[in-house]
């Protein structure tokens, strides 16, 4: 039978599909090198560059292998997992990502050269599933974490993936080792997504193999007492993130070198350390937190600043969130700017300075009562309002992700296949 035009044209195109597909792939991949990949913030992942969801394959523990689970009011951060595991392996030599797989928890062999150990080829992810009021888990804007773990794994030379596929495997994990999620409002389960270098040689060069994996541990509330507040250490000789380097990015390498500072301020009788840049210090964040200041302006206007993401800031989600929720309220200016101490110290002095706290997915929001800088102590008055900002977006981001309304950031675990 004779073909016209436009048939002979989709033949030729399912023919030759494969090499549009690469010749597709090549062109993204030089548009990411002549754009440079950090403003190439939209990279989109090609499905055929990732491992499935569809290829996942599933070994349950042995009846014996099953862990006692833990009593929730003595849940501490990172000490439990869970029953299960998932990982998937990326051989350069082998095609790229192999197939994922849920297994039982285990430990990880590593030939001892390889990159993770010596060079900290290494980025990690922080989410976290809820059992809401209804009986649903859900798990919190899980997407925003895909797109910074791609951004990260960019970053480190280790291979992208499909961040909806991982979600899909993710929930997989949970819905396996359920029982696990806590029935308590007041508890989480806490979900780790890492991906390593594996590569067994030794020399600082881009690693071939990689191990993706994620562990899930429950935890309990981060603060015993709702309102408790912490004091910060401010030392401008200590620097966390610079222009040009990585603190943007959720790199193991980022967190190593924190710990030597973080053990000053504890030693000070401070609980966080407030990270400080550049020559004017600027406020950057807290801890492994972002920072947010609620101020009077000299019009007598309420605003709500945070740093900018200029490199020095990761991009949070519970950040990212606030910066939402309060645009969406329009009761207050909300401000993306450089904010340094001296700023701080003024408003304080003038008495419009309202309130200072940190976000993450960790504690959500911790509220600020005084900082340390300079051999003075700032007191923050952030725990003296009656109702404080701090405490009603609190409230508003738990009644998300407990399932108190439904609400698009709060993805029940078995809504996305
Ligand atoms: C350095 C740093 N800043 C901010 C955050 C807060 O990010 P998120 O809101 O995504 O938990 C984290 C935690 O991941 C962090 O490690």
């Amino acid at each position: 039978m004779a073909m016209n035009a436009k048939q002979c044209a989709c033949r030729w195109v399912l023919q030759h599909q494969h090499k549009l597909k690469q010749a597709a792939r090549s062109c993204h991949l030089k548009v990411k090198e002549v754009l440079g990949i950090d403003e190439y913030r939209n990279y989109e992942y090609d499905n055929e560059y990732t491992f499935k969801y569809s290829e996942l394959t599933t070994t349950l523990a042995e009846p014996k292998q099953l862990r006692a689970k833990p009593d929730v009011s003595e849940l501490k951060f990172g000490q439990i997992f869970t029953d299960h595991m998932f990982k998937v392996f990326y051989h350069k030599a082998l095609g790229g990502w192999q197939k994922p797989e849920i297994i039982p928890f285990e430990n990880i062999s590593l030939h001892p050269a390889a990159k993770v150990l010596h060079y900290a080829v290494e980025l990690f992810e922080g989410l976290k599933a809820y059992r809401g009021v209804d009986g649903k888990i859900r798990m919190f804007r899980p997407d925003l974490n895909m797109q910074r773990m791609n951004l990260s794994a960019i970053g480190s030379g280790l291979p992208t993936f499909d961040g909806s596929e991982l979600i899909k495997c993710m929930n997989r994990l949970i819905q396996i080792d359920q029982e696990w999620v806590p029935h308590s409002e007041a508890s989480s389960l806490y979900i780790r997504p890492t991906l390593i270098g594996v590569d067994g040689t030794l020399g600082v060069a881009q690693s071939e193999s990689a191990l993706l994996f994620t562990i899930l541990c429950p935890v309990g509330a981060y603060f015993d007492d709702k309102n408790d507040s912490v004091a910060l250490f401010a030392d401008p000789s200590y620097t966390r993130a610079w222009p040009g380097g990585c603190g943007d990015r959720k790199m193991g390498s980022n967190y190593g070198p924190t710990i030597r500072v973080q053990r000053k301020a504890l030693r000070k009788g401070c609980q966080q350390v407030l990270w400080l840049y550049g020559e004017d210090h600027q406020v950057t964040e807290v801890g492994t937190m972002n920072i947010f200041i609620f101020y009077v302006n000299e019009r007598g206007e309420r605003i709500l600043a945070t740093p900018p993401l200029n490199g020095l800031i990761l991009p949070g989600v519970v950040r990212q969130s606030i910066l939402q929720m309060a645009h969406e309220w329009g009761e207050f200016q909300i401000q993306q700017r450089t904010i340094t101490m001296n700023e701080v110290i003024r408003l304080q002095e003038e008495n419009r300075l309202l309130e200072m706290f940190g976000s993450g997915t960790a504690c959500v929001v911790s509220p600020i009562s005084s900082i340390e800088y300079l051999g003075r102590i700032l007191p923050i008055p952030t725990m003296e309002h009656s109702k404080p900002l701090y405490n009603r977006i609190r409230e508003q981001l738990y009644a998300i992700q407990y399932g108190h309304f439904e609400h698009p950031w709060a993805v029940p675990i078995d809504s996305v296949y």
